[in-house]
């Protein structure tokens, strides 16, 4: 529904998704919700968001959350004094899986959509749990709407590994004129950490999927601060911190780096 609204008035913003039944909800984030206690999803960042957004205040800013998944973050930076608009996939579009020849992709894509569904509700579900005025707006990160207008701020929280353009991800971001972008990723993992160093990190990221494991399906790229750095250079912006942390992925600890970076004076 919500797509047909972007489509037929040019307003990009999703129609509230009712939502009464908890149980039909997929938590990404561990949430307090009013009424529910600390319902558990994969990564707990709380109490970790200062760390997780590089430190940057958001406070009366206009945010956009790429890849908002159970809205933690977003509900978080409302509450810091935000105007946030979230960004996901919805049922209607589809994860970039890797093809690889031989395995059905058809069917990873339908798994995935159906997930979504059930993650697009937790957002809703935590939205009026919350009593949250966030907005959120479906579609990819190749394709996003100019008519979000402009904002101050975009956060890119774990989602440029799985996007096959990650580039093209940033880019589309830019016709919103945003004054900082903040993009979180994992470190790269041990087996990976000769493609991306050489005495010091290289400038290229590297591409993970490897044909002989057909693994991952839904991971393209691991990065490292300077990758990120020279992809947001290429684009007129300029590091100013880049922050490590530590957030709890099903309670294991996974190393990350925060780049924050903001536009150069043109
Ligand atoms: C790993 S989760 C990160 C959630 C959150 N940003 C965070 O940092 O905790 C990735 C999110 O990106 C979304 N996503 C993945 N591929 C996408 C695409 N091509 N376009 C838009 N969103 C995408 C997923 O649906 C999911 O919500």
């Amino acid at each position: 529904v919500s797509d047909l609204v972007r489509t037929a008035a040019g307003f990009p913003y999703a129609q509230p998704i009712p939502v009464n039944d908890i149980n039909d909800c997929y938590y990404y984030h561990t949430m307090d919700v009013p009424g529910h206690g600390v319902v558990a999803g994969q990564w707990d960042l709380r109490g970790k968001v200062d760390e997780y957004l590089g430190g940057v205040s958001v406070k009366e800013k206009r945010v956009l959350d790429i890849g908002t998944a159970s809205g933690f973050l977003a509900f978080e930076m409302e509450t810091r004094g935000a105007e946030v608009v979230g960004y996901d996939l919805s049922e209607n579009f589809s994860w970039d899986i890797v093809p690889f020849a031989g395995n059905d992709i058809a069917a990873y894509t339908a798994q995935r959509r159906e997930q979504i569904q059930h993650l697009n509700k937790s957002w809703w579900f935590n939205r009026a749990a919350l009593d949250s005025h966030a907005r959120v707006v479906y579609g990819t990160v190749y394709d996003i709407p100019a008519a979000i207008g402009p904002v101050d701020v975009c956060i890119f929280g774990s989602i440029l590994l799985h996007v096959r353009d990650p580039f093209m991800a940033l880019e589309q971001v830019c016709k919103l004129r945003p004054q900082t972008i903040v993009v979180a990723e994992p470190y790269p993992p041990r087996s990976l950490r000769s493609f991306v160093t050489g005495g010091r990190w290289r400038r290229t990221p590297a591409f993970v999927p490897d044909w002989r494991t057909k693994q991952p399906v839904e991971t393209w790229w691991s990065f490292n601060p300077r990758s990120v750095e020279n992809m947001l250079r290429i684009l007129g912006f300029e590091t100013v911190r880049v922050v490590n942390h530590a957030p709890p992925f099903y309670g294991k600890p996974i190393p990350m780096f925060t780049v924050v970076a903001e536009r150069v004076a043109e």
